[in-house]
C-alpha cells in the first residue's frame, strides 16, 4: 500500500469519483478495444468517458483479456487508476470443487480452506483480484436453488467455513497470487418464504442474530475485504438500502471498513420492492446506507452528480466510497503493477495442474455423502456391472456456478470405472433422460441389468435445475428416473444409486428398493474418480450431512436445530395433540450430521470433569471411540448442547464442537472436549450475548440424532 489515496481523491473531479463506483461487464471494452461503441454501452446510455473512469470490471474471461482491458484503460485514465478485476469464484476456479454444500459435508475446514488457496492461485494468474466468495447464507429450505452454493443449516458450521474460505482466498493479500473475498449475500437470502428464489424474507431480529449474522461476521472478523447486500428485504427494508443492516451492524458493531458492493442490479430493484420512486431516489438510499458499488445498473452515475448539487446528499458520502475502491486496489498493489499476476503462461500452467487436480479427487472424496448401503458396497471389483442412467458417463457435473471449468477436462463416472476394473466387465447404458417423460430407453437398461451382477444407477438433476433462480417445489428426482428405479428393482439384483445434484432431494418414494445410496452433489474436475474410489473401497467414504434430507418436502423448513414447542410429539405416544403431522414423520429422512462409511463407530464411556461449571470456567467432556469395522476411517464426532431453560426457547440441540477422528480397524480412542462458557451464550431478552446459570444438556454422537448425552449446570 503506497500510494497516497487522499492526494489522488483531491484530484478527481465528481464525474472521475461516480465512475470508481460503476461496475461493468468486459463486453462494454471489448467493443470499445475494437474502436466501435456500441450494444450495451449505447442501450445503457453511457458515454465513452464512462468507460475510462469506471472502477471495477465483473466477470473477466482470462488473463489476456483482462491484460487487453487494463492496457487500454491505463492509457485512458486521467489519474491512472487501474481497474480492478472481480469474478464468481465459488468452488474452484478452472479446477472446480464439488459445490460447497458437498464441501460442507466433508466437515474438513483446512481442506476446504485449501480449495480456496488453489482457486485463488488459478483465478489470480487469470487475471481475477477479487471473488464473489464465499456464499455464507443459512439455508433450511431444499426447495430453494441455492443451498448448493451454502454450507448448509448450521451458524457454528457455517462460520468455521465462513472464515476459512476468506483465509483461502486472501492469505496475506500482498502476495500475489492471492485474491479478495467478498462475503455474500448479506443478508439471510437464504431464508426465502417457499423456498422461491428472490422472495421475501421475513424472520425475526432473534432467528437473524442467532442464526443468520454469525457467518457473515466469521467472514468479516477473517478480514473479508468485501461484503455483497442480498436482493431480498429484512424486516421490511431491501438490505441494499438497508442502513440498520449496512452501517449500524456491519460497519459500526463489527467493525468493517472494506468495500460493499451491491448485488447485480439490486439498487434498481429497489423500485421493484416500492421503496424508491425511481433511479434517483434508489442512488439516493442505497448511498445513504453506504452501498460503495453499484453492480451492473447505473443509477449512480445517472444521479448522484445532481444529488449532491441539489443539496440532497454531501459529496462526502461518495469521498468515503471512493477512498474504499481505492484503498482495496492498493492493498492489492494494483497502483504498482495493474497487471498484478495475471499471466496467460502461469494460468496455462497453472490450471488444473496435477497438484491441483489431486486435491480436487480428495475434495470430491471427502465431501459424498453415504446414504445407505446393505452391504453390497464396497463393490467387488470382479463382478459385472451395469452402469446406467443419465449421469453414468456425464462429464456436465460441475454445478451451476462453475463458470470456468471445462466438462471436457472433467472425469466422468464412467472414465472412473474404467480406472478401476476392465471395460468388459461394465455395460453402461444411459436409461432415460435427466427430465424428460421419455422411457423408450428402459428396454436397453433392463436388458444389460439382466446380464450384470450388480446394477450402479448414475441419477440426479440438471445443473441448471439448482443455483441461482434454480428453486423447485417437487424436489424429488426428475422426469421418469424414479420410474426407472422401480422398473429396475423388479430384477432383484443389488442396485446401487449415486445422485449427483444441487439440493437435498426428497428419496422417499424409491430410497427402501436401492441397496445403498451415494449422494455425490455436484463433485467437480475429479467427480467420477471419487465416485469409483469409492464405491470400489479405495476410499471409505466419510462425508456428513450439512443439511438435513427431508422425509418429505412438506416437512420443509426442516432442520435440526429446531425448538421444542410445548406440546413436542414423543415416539410412539398416541396423542392426537402433540407436534406432528397426521400424514408423515416429523424427522427428516436423514439428519443433519448423517453418514456411513465402511467402518462402524462404537461410542462408550462419556464422562464430564464435573457436573458444574463455573463463570468464566470451563469442563471437560471425555468419551472412548473404537473402530469396530474392517477398515480404517475417519469419524466426525459432533458435540451438541442445550440450554433447557433460559429467557428465551433454544433449541432442542446446537452443534458446538466436532473432532474428525482416523482410526484403524479394531483402535479405539479417548476423545476430549473442552467446553466454555462462549459455547453456552445466546441473545438474551435484551439482546446481550451472554450464557445464563442453569441445567445444559450435552449430547455426543455421529450425527445429530443418535447420541450419548449427559447434564451439567452452569452455576
Ligand atoms: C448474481 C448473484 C451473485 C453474483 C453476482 C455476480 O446475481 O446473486 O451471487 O456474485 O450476481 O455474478
Amino acid at each position: 500500500m503506497s500510494m497516497n489515496i487522499k492526494d489522488i481523491l483531491n484530484k478527481m473531479t465528481i464525474e472521475e469519483k461516480i465512475g470508481q463506483l460503476l461496475q461493468l461487464i468486459p463486453s462494454f471494452y471489448k467493443e470499445a478495444s475494437e474502436g466501435e461503441i456500441t450494444g450495451p454501452l449505447k442501450a445503457a446510455k453511457l458515454d465513452e468517458k464512462i468507460l475510462w473512469n469506471t472502477g471495477s470490471v465483473l466477470g473477466i474471461a482470462n488473463a489476456e483479456d483482462m491484460i487487453e482491458i487494463q492496457k487500454k484503460y491505463m492509457e485512458n485514465n486521467r489519474h491512472k487508476i487501474p481497474l480492478i478485476f472481480m469474478a464468481d469464484v465459488i468452488h474452484g476456479y478452472r479446477t472446480i470443487f464439488p459445490v460447497p454444500l458437498g464441501l460442507s459435508c466433508s466437515w474438513n475446514i483446512s481442506l476446504v480452506k485449501k480449495t480456496a488457496e488453489i482457486a485463488a492461485k488459478e483465478a489470480a494468474l487469470s487475471g481475477v483480484q477479487v471473488t464473489f466468495s464465499p456464499m455464507v447464507d443459512l439455508v433450511r429450505d431444499p426447495r430453494w436453488g441455492r443451498v448448493m452454493e451454502s454450507t448448509g443449516e448450521d451458524t457454528y458450521l457455517n462460520s468455521l467455513f465462513a472464515k476459512a474460505m476468506v483465509e483461502g482466498y486472501q492469505g496475506n493479500l500482498n502476495e500475489e497470487c492471492n485474491i479478495a473475498a467478498c462475503v455474500k449475500h448479506f443478508a439471510a437470502y437464504g431464508a426465502p418464504e417457499g423456498g422461491r428464489e428472490y422472495n421475501t424474507v421475513d424472520i425475526s431480529n432473534r432467528n437473524l442474530r442467532e442464526n443468520h449474522l454469525p457467518a457473515y461476521k466469521a467472514g468479516v472478523d477473517a478480514g473479508a475485504e468485501m461484503v455483497m447486500t442480498s436482493f431480498n428485504i429484512i424486516d421490511g427494508v431491501p438490505s441494499t438500502c438497508n442502513s440498520k443492516l449496512l452501517r449500524d451492524i456491519l460497519r459500526s458493531e463489527w467493525g468493517f471498513d472494506g468495500v460493499v458492493i451491491s448485488d447485480w442490479t439490486s439498487v434498481d430493484e429497489l423500485i421493484n420492492h416500492g421503496v424508491a420512486e425511481d433511479g434517483r431516489e434508489a442512488a439516493k438510499k442505497a448511498m445513504e446506507a453506504g452501498v460503495d458499488i453499484e453492480m451492473m445498473s447505473i443509477n449512480y452515475v445517472n444521479n448522484l452528480k445532481s444529488l449532491i448539487e441539489d443539496g440532497e446528499i454531501s459529496e462526502k458520502l461518495i469521498d468515503d466510497a471512493v477512498l474504499r475502491i481505492l484503498s482495496l486496489k492498493n492493498k492489492l498493489g494494483l497502483f504498482e503493477n495493474p497487471f498484478r499476476s495475471s499471466s496467460i503462461k502461469e494460468s496455462e500452467e497453472t490450471c488444473c495442474c496435477e497438484e491441483h487436480l489431486k486435491i480436487a479427487r480428495e475434495a470430491a472424496g471427502s465431501s459424498m455423502v453415504l446414504l445407505k448401503n446393505d452391504g453390497v458396497l464396497p463393490l467387488n471389483k470382479e463382478r459385472k456391472i451395469a452402469l446406467i442412467g443419465p449421469f453414468a458417463d456425464e462429464k456436465n457435473i460441475l454445478g451451476p456456478w462453475s463458470i470456468y471449468g471445462k466438462p471436457e477436462e472433467t472425469v466422468s463416472v464412467l472414465e472412473g470405472f474404467l480406472e478401476k476394473l476392465p471395460k468388459e466387465r461394465i455395460i453402461r447404458v444411459k436409461g432415460c433422460d435427466v427430465a424428460s417423460q421419455d422411457t423408450s430407453l428402459f428396454k436397453d437398461a433392463i436388458a444389460a441389468a439382466e446380464k450384470a451382477d450388480v446394477i450402479v444407477l448414475a441419477l440426479g438433476e440438471e445443473e441448471s435445475m439448482s443455483g441461482e433462480a434454480g428453486s423447485r417445489a417437487d424436489i424429488r428426482l426428475p422426469g421418469v428416473q424414479e420410474k426407472l428405479i422401480h422398473t429396475l428393482s423388479k430384477l432383484n439384483k443389488p442396485m446401487v444409486i449415486v445422485m449427483f445434484n444441487g439440493r437435498p432431494l426428497e428419496i422417499t418414494g424409491w430410497y427402501q428398493e436401492a441397496s445403498a445410496i451415494l449422494e455425490a452433489w455436484f463433485p467437480g474436475t475429479e467427480g467420477g474418480h471419487a465416485v469409483a474410489d469409492i464405491l470400489f473401497g479405495d476410499r471409505n467414504p466419510s462425508g456428513r450431512l450439512s443439511m438435513s434430507f427431508p422425509y418429505s418436502v412438506g416437512q420443509v423448513p426442516v432442520y435440526y436445530n429446531h425448538f421444542n414447542t410445548g406440546r413436542p410429539y414423543v415416539k410412539g405416544e398416541n396423542s392426537r395433540y402433540s407436534s406432528k403431522y397426521l400424514d408423515i414423520p416429523n424427522e427428516p429422512l436423514y439428519p443433519f450430521g448423517y453418514g456411513l462409511g465402511y467402518s462402524e463407530f462404537e461410542y462408550s464411556d462419556l464422562e464430564l470433569s464435573s457436573e458444574y461449571m463455573s463463570k468464566g470456567e470451563s469442563i471437560r467432556a471425555f468419551l472412548m471411540l473404537k473402530n469396530i469395522g474392517e477398515m480404517e476411517g475417519i469419524e466426525t464426532v459432533q458435540l451438541y448442547l442445550r440450554d433447557v431453560a433460559a429467557d428465551v426457547a433454544r433449541p432442542v440441540k446446537e452443534l458446538k464442537a466436532f473432532k474428525q477422528i482416523r482410526l484403524k480397524a479394531g483402535e479405539e480412542k479417548r476423545v476430549e472436549f473442552e467446553i466454555d462458557e462462549e459455547m453456552l451464550k445466546y441473545h438474551d431478552l435484551q439482546g446481550n450475548f451472554k450464557a445464563q446459570k442453569g441445567k445444559f444438556i450435552l449430547s455426543v454422537g455421529g450425527d445429530s440424532s443418535k447420541v450419548l448425552w449427559k447434564s451439567f449446570k452452569l452455576i
